[in-house]
């Protein structure tokens, strides 16, 4: 048998009423009865029930008084009604006025309890559902990753439930897909919410630098290191460290943290002692860590030990279904940090953004809205966002209006970042070009 049940039980015969009640105490459920409308809704305000099982006929009112004010004030309320033989019509108006099941009267014991444990099933599933999407949206809410498509769901939902633990998570993703965001997110949702969020980019660091960034330096550790410099992973003890772009971190700091990973404890630069920290990490990347191990810039059991959990931020061309909702997101965002009202796209050039490849991923599409809602050139947006020319075999066949060089420059790029999922180095090779000249061009077009 299901769990058992609070059940009001509503029948204006008290005969009928004492053997529905009997019948149901029996099976394990706990019962409560009224003989008329007024009498169920002050049974209901008293004590909520988990369902009502209600006759149809009861006195001058009807069942179907009782669950118009249940839908209305208690749309969750389990509602089943009986009719008597012959009024089919009336199971119809009730199912279609919300009950979840119907019996005719006369009902065998066994069709009721089967009735009972089949509504009980389905509003527990129900319950969870709304549970399970409120958290959502919840985090929606809360964190600003906006996202339906169900690549997108997987994402939260494993994102919720790792927020709970400590565990190192790995993010990947093309650039501008929101490994940022995510890690924040993760970080919001955890118990270390108010402590410290402390990002760093290891791209972006110096090598000789690296160490005392990372771990920190004691004064006179270095020539120039004339006070105390408190390292990134100390700075977020308590908290998260999110370390972006750590295939670029250089061997040496790898094998620093991976010593931090494994018995949480630094070295300052220069000092004798060590230190044990409390830091959770993440960690992003837009290579393949696993194809930089194969080629032995980075330590593989690094990369095992950072991998515990990976989460990959899709490409926005995997999720096109969210592409309306991002534009609309970025219209609202951009206009309420500038003071404006959001501004309405024309048709046509919605249609053009959503049917756009959107190489840069979010971060593109937020770039261009900002930059239409700044200076309110839809025609700008159009240009830049237009349908390249395209290759046919037998050679380039250039479209007989003429060529917007920009746009097709752009689209050459676009496609060769999403041919190679965002590795610039074999999207440049692929187009003949050096890399430096590569990614000239993508900064040109604002791609990175
Ligand atoms: N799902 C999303 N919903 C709303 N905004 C998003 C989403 N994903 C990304 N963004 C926004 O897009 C921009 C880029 O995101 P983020 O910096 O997290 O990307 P990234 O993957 O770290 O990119 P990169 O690899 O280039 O560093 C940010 O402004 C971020 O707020
Ligand atoms: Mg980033």
């Amino acid at each position: 048998m299901a769990d058992a049940l609070k059940i009001l039980v509503v029948e204006d015969e008290p005969g009928q009423r004492e053997l529905i009640v009997a019948m149901l105490a029996e099976a394990g459920h706990s019962l409560s009865a009224a003989g008329s409308v007024e009498e169920a809704i002050v049974a209901i305000k008293a004590d909520m029930p988990d369902l009502v099982f209600s006759d149809w006929k009861l006195g001058q009112l009807s069942g179907m008084d009782l669950l118009n004010y249940v839908k209305r004030e208690h749309p969750d309320l389990g509602f089943i009604i009986a009719t008597a033989y012959g009024t089919i019509s009336h199971a119809v108006d009730a199912v279609q006025a919300g009950a979840d099941d119907y019996l005719t009267k006369p009902y065998q014991r066994q069709t009721l309890l089967l009735a009972i444990n089949k509504v009980a099933r389905a509003q527990a599933l129900k319950r969870q559902n709304r549970e399970l999407s409120s958290a959502l949206s919840e985090q929606r809410a809360l964190v600003g990753l906006v996202g339906k498509a169900p690549c997108m769901q997987q994402v939260f939902e494993r994102l919720r439930r790792i927020s709970a633990t400590d565990a190192t998570v790995l993010i990947g993703g093309e650039s501008g897909t929101g490994k940022e965001l995510a890690a924040r997110a993760l970080h919001q949702l955890s118990a270390r919410q108010h402590g410290p969020f402390v990002a760093i980019n290891c791209g972006a660091i110096p090598e000789s630098l690296a160490e005392a960034e990372l771990f920190g330096a004691e004064k006179g550790a270095f020539t120039g290191a004339n006070s105390l410099k408190l390292g990134k992973l100390e700075a977020a003890n308590g908290g998260t460290v999110f370390l972006d772009e750590i295939g670029e971190l250089p061997l040496l700091q790898q094998t620093k943290l991976l010593r931090f990973l494994q018995e949480g404890v630094i070295t300052r630069l220069g000092a004798q002692q060590e230190m044990t920290l409390d830091v959770r990490v993440i960690a992003a990347t837009h290579r393949n860590l696993q194809q930089e191990v194969a080629e032995g810039r980075f330590r593989e059991d690094l990369f095992y030990r950072l991998n515990v959990v990976p989460i990959r931020m899709p490409p926005l061309r995997e999720r096109r279904e969210d592409i309306g909702r991002l534009i609309e997101h970025f219209l609202k965002l951009h206009a309420r940090q500038y003071g404006f009202d959001a501004p309405v796209l024309d048709k046509s050039t919605l249609k053009q953004l959503l049917d756009y490849a959107w190489p840069g991923n979010v971060r593109e599409l937020s770039n261009r809205i900002e930059r239409f809602v700044l200076l309110g050139d839809e025609e700008e947006l159009r240009a830049e966002t237009r349908p390249g020319a395209v290759a046919v075999k037998g050679g380039m066949q250039l479209p007989e209006e003429g060529l917007d060089w920009d746009a097709f420059e752009r689209q050459c790029l676009a496609q060769a970042m999403a041919r190679f999922e965002g590795n610039r180095t074999k999207a440049a090779k692929w187009l003949g070009m050096s890399y430096k000249a590569f990614l000239y061009r993508l900064e040109k077009h604002a791609l990175v």
